[in-house]
């Protein structure tokens, strides 16, 4: 069977860098929740992204129980603040000030578990590098985020927490393990930065845009 690869204009390659360059961490959402129908079209392109072997290893769980969301949300109040305990002086208060999660208002909680030796693949590409399934549920989020960004849809990634409680939260198989927890929702206002940049906590690094030769 042939087929026919679509060609991609000047136009889209501009538009595309433009997502590429809007993508953002989003942290401050509207109340409203996104229609049930967007949110599966996000996850069906996100199981494009390319995986080890075909693994596909990422499992997407939504988490809408109330008290579950509690117990996330209490777990990260505790691990933000054991971070902050490890900081001292000025560096502790630029830290507090920060906003690291939008897990209050963010109307959808989704967090994405990686299985670490999946039987889909068979092994292929795995036994050198065994985390690059842990690599392909990423590649997995991240389209999941730009496509949401496509979408007017905010995602906001969450780490300031303990993946093994989480886990037990959620009651998860024990086998799986939990790469990111995604707040998502429309973003309560479009940034064209990061907003760690413009609190001043830290920069993109010019440098890494240059090639580095051996
Ligand atoms: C693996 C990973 C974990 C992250 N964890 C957090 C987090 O716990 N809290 C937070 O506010 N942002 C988190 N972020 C978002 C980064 O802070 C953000 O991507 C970075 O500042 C660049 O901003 P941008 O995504 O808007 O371009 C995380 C991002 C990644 C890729």
């Amino acid at each position: 069977m042939t087929t026919t690869a679509p060609e991609f204009s000047s136009p889209f390659m501009d538009q595309l860098r433009d997502l590429l360059r809007w993508r953002r961490d989003v942290r401050h959402f509207r109340p409203d929740p996104v229609p049930e129908a967007v949110l599966d079209e996000l996850l069906r392109t996100a199981c494009l992204a390319p995986s080890v072997g075909l693994s596909e290893p990422w499992r997407f769980v939504r988490v809408d129980d109330p008290a579950r969301r509690a117990a996330v949300r209490a777990d990260f109040t505790r691990c933000n603040a054991a971070a902050l305990a490890d900081r001292d002086g000025p560096d502790a208060l630029r830290y507090a000030r920060l906003k690291l999660a939008g897990l209050d208002d963010a109307p959808h909680h989704v967090a994405v578990f990686s299985h670490p030796d999946p039987a889909q693949g068979r092994g292929l590409g795995r036994a050198t590098m065994p985390q690059t399934t842990t690599w392909s549920t990423v590649m997995a989020i991240h389209t999941f985020w730009l496509a949401a960004t496509a979408a007017g849809v905010g995602v906001g990634w969450v780490s300031i927490i303990d993946p093994d409680r989480i886990a037990a939260v959620l009651e998860m198989d024990p086998a799986l393990e939990l790469v990111a927890y995604l707040c998502v929702g429309y973003p309560a206002a479009p940034a064209s930065t990061p907003e760690l940049e413009r609190r001043g906590w830290e920069r993109r690094a010019p440098e890494r845009r240059q090639w580095v030769r051996r």
